[in-house]
């Protein structure tokens, strides 16, 4: 497998590299040997709050046999200034050699990677920006439902302009020849996702789509006028996934969700775990999804 020293973006993911990292997260998953033979140590450093990444990451690096070490932005010198680069090469001085990272700003790793710091770098969502082990878990969850990519149909509907996961998902699965079309409210869908696919209305994409990628409403992401004028009840009705809509979704279709879900807004919160949904399989599959990322970048040492 071709190895990265750091997993900060879709871009950097080949069909090849895809298929290797589920090939291997599915092997994890059926008990394989970890890979890494050596004493690692990992950081988690979430600036951003997280339920699902946070504790998949931290799952994944004791399955693999690393020591995390416990980390807090809220603790530590970064309320007294300190930069995200200094914290990182101050973990990497005291023996780090992996740390994942969640951000607010996009593209927070860029001048990271440009230092070439002395510790892998694993991006665990950037503002607006990328989500490269969402991506993956997402591609995980759809190869085992349909068993490749190419002439799938993927709906992704919501929050689009403000979502990572939209961003990393639509550039690998594009790459990997699916059609990707969009819903959910026009402003959302900005030129960057017109180059990519159509928007169409619920009705129009519920029954032809394969997969039905709900994305959540990132309230704290909108601007304040954006926030304040919204309507749960009003969305849920016009882009949202109603429990008469989910009637029209074909035999084989599933429905994807990164979480956290707003239950009643994106869909009906009966739905959540409804036959179709794989929100609960996408968290699942993430463990050793992360599992092989992780392998991944180690792999040149
Ligand atoms: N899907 C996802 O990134 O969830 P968390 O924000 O809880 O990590």
């Amino acid at each position: 497998m071709t190895t990265l020293h750091d997993f900060v973006s879709a871009d950097q993911v080949t069909p090849v590299l895809a298929a290797a990292l589920i090939s291997r997260a599915r092997e994890l998953e059926a008990g394989a040997t970890p890979h890494l033979t050596t004493p690692y140590y990992a950081a988690n450093l979430f600036f951003e709050n997280s339920t699902r990444t946070h504790t998949s990451f931290e799952m994944a690096e004791r399955r693999l046999g690393m020591t995390t070490l416990p980390f807090d932005p809220k603790q530590s010198s970064v309320t007294k200034g300190e930069t995200l680069s200094d914290t990182l090469r101050t973990l990497a001085a005291i023996g780090v050699q992996v740390a994942v990272v969640r951000h607010p700003e996009d593209a927070y790793y860029a001048p990271l990677l440009a230092e070439h710091l002395p510790l892998h770098l694993i991006n665990a969502g950037d503002g607006a920006g990328q989500h490269p082990s969402q991506m993956m878990l997402d591609l995980m969850t759809i190869q085992a439902e349909f068993g490749h990519f190419a002439g799938l149909k993927v709906g992704i509907v919501g929050d689009l302009s403000h979502s990572r996961v939209a961003h990393s998902d639509m550039t690998m699965l594009t790459k990997l020849g699916a059609t990707v079309m969009f819903g959910g409210p026009a402003e959302w869908y900005t030129p960057e996702f017109a180059a990519v696919g159509p928007h169409l209305s619920m009705a129009e994409l519920v029954p032809q789509v394969d997969v039905l990628m709900l994305l959540r409403v990132q309230l704290e992401r909108l601007s304040g006028t954006e926030s304040s004028g919204f309507a749960p009840a009003a969305y849920h009705a016009q882009y949202g996934l109603t429990e008469a809509l989910y009637q029209k979704l074909g035999d084989q279709a599933i429905i994807m969700h990164p979480a956290p879900v707003n239950r009643g807004v994106e869909l009906a919160s009966s739905l959540v775990t409804a036959p179709k949904s794989r929100i609960f399989t996408q968290m699942h599959n993430g463990v050793f999804m992360r599992m092989a990322m992780l392998e991944l970048v180690c792999a040149g040492d």
